[in-house]
C-alpha cells in the first residue's frame, strides 16, 4: 500500500488467516486448561479512566510515565486510557459488581493491551495477554497453584525451553524499610547513577535494581537486599510456595533481582522465561497483589495472578517446528455440468449437516482450475461431481493430503467415509 497514513499503526499487527489458525488453536487449548482449574471468564472494556491505571500500576513506573495511550474524550472531557494491562481493570470490575461479596473469585480474561513501547520482535504496542487472577485468597497454596498451572500449560503445549524465576517482595512494612535503606545507599553514590536512576532515587528506588545499564551493575549488586528485611510471615509464605513446587517437581531459580515493573506486587512474584526469543524472553509473569483491592476502594482482600504474552508464546511455539496444524477444511467441492452444478450446493449442505467443513466452489472454472483451487485451499479431500456422477447419485472422493486412492462412491455414503478418514487435531511430531 503506497499511502503510509492508511497502514496499520506501528507496533500494532494484523493477524492474517494463516497465522490466526494457530491463535484459534492456542485459545482453545488455553480455555480447556483454565476450565480444568475452575477459572471463569470475565471481559472488561479496553478503555478505562486514566486514574485507575495511575493508582494501580503506580505513578513512577515505565508504563504510567511513558507507555500509556491516554487521551481526553473530546465529547465530554473524560481522561481515558487504552488498557496497558488487565489486572487493574479486573479488580475494578470485581469491585464495581461486588463479586467478592460472598466468595473468592478465580477469573481469567484475554485480549489486546496497549503500551507505547519501542517495537521490536516480541514487543508490540498492541499485544495480547491471557490474564489469570485469583481474588480473595491469602494463603500460599494459590500462588503455588498458579505456578503449577503454568507448568502444566507448557507441558500441554510441548514447550521445553522455559524456566521459572521466583522471588518474594515481602510486605509493605519490610519494603518501606528496604526502600529507605536503598535511598540512603544510592544517595552515597549519586554521581555514579544514570539519568533514570537519579530520577527514581527518591520516588521509586526499587526500580533502580531493575536497571539494565552495565555501568550500574556493580553498584546494584552491592545494594541492601530486601531478603534481609523480610518479616517472618512473608518468609514462611515463600517457604510454603517453594515447598509445593518441590513436591510437584517444578524446578525454579530464586532471582532476588526480580522486582516486576508494576507497583502493586507484594510477597511472591514470578516470571517464566525462555532463551529462544532473544531479548523479549519473558513469556508469562505475575505474583501476589494483596494491597491492590483495598487501594482501588474495596475491603482489604488478598489476591494473586499472572498474565502471559500471547505473541511471545506463539513465536516460541513456532520456533519449535513441532507444531503441525491440521487443515481447517475437510472438503473442497468441485463440480461441473448442468446437473452437477444444480446438485453440488445440496450435497455441500448435506456434508455440513454431518459435521464436515466444506467449501463449495463458486464461480466459473473448468475441472483443472477448480482442482488447483482445491489443492490451494488446504482441504483434506476434493469431492468431485461431474454430470456422470450426478446422474448416478455418486461422487468422486480424492484425498489431497497424505495417502489414499481416489474412489467413486455413492453420495449418501460420502460423509461417513470422509468422517472416518479426516484428521481434525493439531499434531505434535
Ligand atoms: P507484565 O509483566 O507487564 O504483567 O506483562 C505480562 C506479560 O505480557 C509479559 O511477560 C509479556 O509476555 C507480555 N507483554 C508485556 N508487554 C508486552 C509487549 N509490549 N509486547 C508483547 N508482549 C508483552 C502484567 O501485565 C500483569 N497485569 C500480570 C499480572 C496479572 N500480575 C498479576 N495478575
Amino acid at each position: 500500500m503506497s499511502n503510509p497514513s492508511l497502514q496499520a499503526v506501528r507496533g500494532m499487527n494484523d493477524i492474517l488467516p494463516d497465522e490466526a489458525q494457530l491463535w484459534l488453536w492456542f485459545e482453545d487449548t488455553v480455555r480447556e486448561w483454565l476450565d480444568s482449574y475452575g477459572y471463569r471468564n470475565i471481559r472488561m472494556p479496553l478503555v478505562e479512566p486514566t486514574a485507575l491505571f495511575k493508582r494501580a500500576i503506580g505513578e513512577v513506573t515505565d508504563i504510567v510515565e511513558k507507555e500509556m495511550y491516554s487521551f481526553e474524550d473530546s465529547l465530554n472531557g473524560d481522561h481515558l486510557t487504552l488498557r496497558p494491562e488487565g489486572t487493574a481493570s479486573c479488580v475494578r470490575a470485581v469491585l464495581q459488581h461486588n463479586l467478592l461479596y460472598n466468595a473468592p473469585q478465580r477469573l481469567y480474561y484475554s485480549g489486546p493491551m496497549f503500551r507505547h513501547e519501542r517495537p521490536q520482535k516480541g514487543r508490540y504496542r498492541q499485544f495480547h495477554q491471557i490474564g489469570v487472577e485469583a481474588m480473595g485468597f491469602a494463603s500460599p497454596d494459590i500462588d503455588a497453584e498458579q505456578i503449577l498451572m503454568c507448568a502444566r500449560l507448557w507441558r500441554k503445549l510441548g514447550l521445553t525451553d522455559v524456566t521459572l524465576q521466583i522471588n518474594t517482595l515481602g510486605d509493605a512494612a519490610a519494603r518501606k524499610q528496604h526502600r529507605e535503606k536503598l535511598i540512603a545507599y544510592f544517595a552515597q553514590y549519586e554521581d555514579l547513577l544514570d539519568e533514570d536512576a537519579t530520577r527514581r532515587l527518591h520516588s521509586n528506588p526499587l526500580r533502580i535494581l531493575d536497571s539494565k545499564n552495565p555501568q550500574m551493575q556493580e553498584l546494584i549488586a552491592a545494594a541492601p537486599k530486601l531478603m534481609d528485611e523480610l518479616h517472618e510471615d512473608a518468609i514462611l509464605h515463600f517457604e510454603a510456595v517453594k515447598s509445593v513446587l518441590k513436591q510437584h517437581g517444578v524446578a525454579y531459580e530464586i532471582n532476588p533481582r526480580l522486582v516486576r515493573g508494576l507497583d502493586y506486587y507484594n510477597r511472591t512474584v514470578f516470571e517464566w522465561v525462555t532463551t529462544s526469543l532473544g531479548a523479549q524472553g519473558t513469556i508469562c509473569a505475575g505474583g501476589r497483589y494483596d494491597g491492590l483491592i483495598e487501594q482501588i476502594g474495596g475491603k482489604p482482600s488478598a489476591a494473586c495472578g499472572f498474565a502471559m504474552g500471547v505473541e511471545r508464546l506463539l513465536s516460541l511455539l513456532q520456533a519449535e517446528p513441532k507444531v503441525v496444524l491440521a487443515s481447517p477444511l475437510d472438503v473442497y467441492l468441485v463440480h461441473q455440468g448442468e446437473l452437477a452444478d444444480a446438485m453440488a450446493g445440496v450435497l455441500a449442505e448435506q456434508l455440513r449437516d454431518a459435521g464436515l467443513r466444506v467449501v463449495l466452489h463458486c464461480g466459473d472454472g473448468g475441472f483443472k482450475s477448480q482442482m488447483k483451487k482445491a489443492d490451494a485451499s488446504g482441504a483434506q479431500f476434493a469431492v468431485i461431481v461431474g454430470d456422470d456422477e450426478a446422474q448416478t447419485g455418486q461422487a468422486t472422493l480424492k484425498p489431497l493430503r497424505g495417502e489414499g486412492e481416489q474412489a467413486r462412491i455413492a453420495q449418501i455414503e460420502l460423509a461417513q467415509m470422509i468422517n472416518k478418514q479426516i484428521n481434525r487435531a493439531f499434531q505434535r511430531g
